[in-house]
């Protein structure tokens, strides 16, 4: 017999399709200024294990990462929304790093009513960093979202597409004021498609990566209309048109590295530092970030 309890919503733990948006990958003509800035600045850790050279450089941040291969210059058309612990010794790490990174576009603010640290990468690509919150638990250090900037009168077709070909959650809403289609991507991670009227730049290459649960159905009706853009190996796939289910239509472009929860790196820990630890006031036993707060409740 089962015995009355507490009810709960357990729709609110569903995930959809998409259960994890690990990375977001954009090519840095300079190495050397984006360790300064990801590393030293924005305080995230360097991937040890993997990218170790001077050719690629891997950034964790909590479970997600940055992808930075050194040969040339991408800019992700929208914003990349950070988790991160502290907000005031994030501002003090990005002031450590302004005079090595004048002469760029690198530039931030402390929007303390909206939230959040809007910062600019030096080479124009934008974050805004939070604090935890009710909104991001249990993500203490994370990416939570990407924000694309997309064509007007798109996001119904958009949340279409992540609906009935990605099999993912998706709902029509706002965001800064504006219509979006925001979607599931994981845990607490969502990416959102934001109509702009702005006219958008060309899409240059970026790509974020994902972790899907059921594989092959989104494969099978991508495959069908001739936009599987690479088949990488047997556990990844990759496509960049978005389109209308109802017509068929392009409408937008974002190159979607698509990774089966087999694949091997699927749930592979990062480390993270705790950036705040100096030679002056070092604190045995705090050398490691915590990524995530205990949100089981009770
Ligand atoms: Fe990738």
């Amino acid at each position: 017999m089962v015995r009355k309890s507490k009810k709960y919503d357990r729709t609110e733990e569903d995930l959809g399709n998409i259960v994890g948006l690990e990375h977001v990958n954009v090519l840095v003509p300079d190495q050397q200024l984006a360790i300064a800035f990801y590393i030293t600045g924005l305080g995230l850790t360097r991937d040890p294990f993997m990218m170790a050279g001077t050719g690629n450089m891997w950034a964790n941040v909590g479970q997600s990462q940055f992808h930075l291969p050194t040969r040339g210059t991408q800019v992700l058309r929208g914003v990349v929304g950070i988790v991160m612990p502290d907000l005031d010794k994030l501002v003090e790490r990005l002031k450590i790093v302004r005079n090595e990174l004048k002469g760029t576009k690198f530039k931030f603010s402390y929007r303390k009513k909206a939230g959040y640290v809007s910062v600019i990468c030096p080479w124009g690509n934008r974050f805004r960093c939070y604090a935890g919150s009710a909104n991001t638990d249990p993500i203490q250090l994370g990416i939570f979202y990407v924000q694309f900037d997309v064509p007007k009168g798109t996001s119904e077709g958009i949340a279409r597409f992540y609906s009935q070909i990605m099999g993912a959650n998706s709902f029509l809403s706002r965001w800064d004021k504006a219509k979006a289609a925001r979607i599931g991507a994981g845990y607490k991670q969502e990416l959102i498609f934001r109509e702009c009227s702005s006219e958008l730049p060309e899409f240059d290459g970026h790509h974020l990566q994902i972790y899907i649960a059921n594989f092959s159905g989104p494969y099978t009706k991508l495959l069908e209309r001739g936009l599987i853009a690479q088949e990488n190996n047997q556990h990844q796939y990759r496509f960049i048109d978005i389109f209308d289910p109802d017509n068929g239509k392009v409408l937008y472009k974002l190159d979607h590295e698509v990774r089966s929860m087999t694949h091997p790196m699927y749930g592979r820990i990062k480390v993270n530092r705790n950036p705040d630890q100096t030679n002056a006031a070092f604190s045995q036993g705090h050398e490691i970030e915590p990524w995530l707060r205990s949100a089981t409740g009770s």
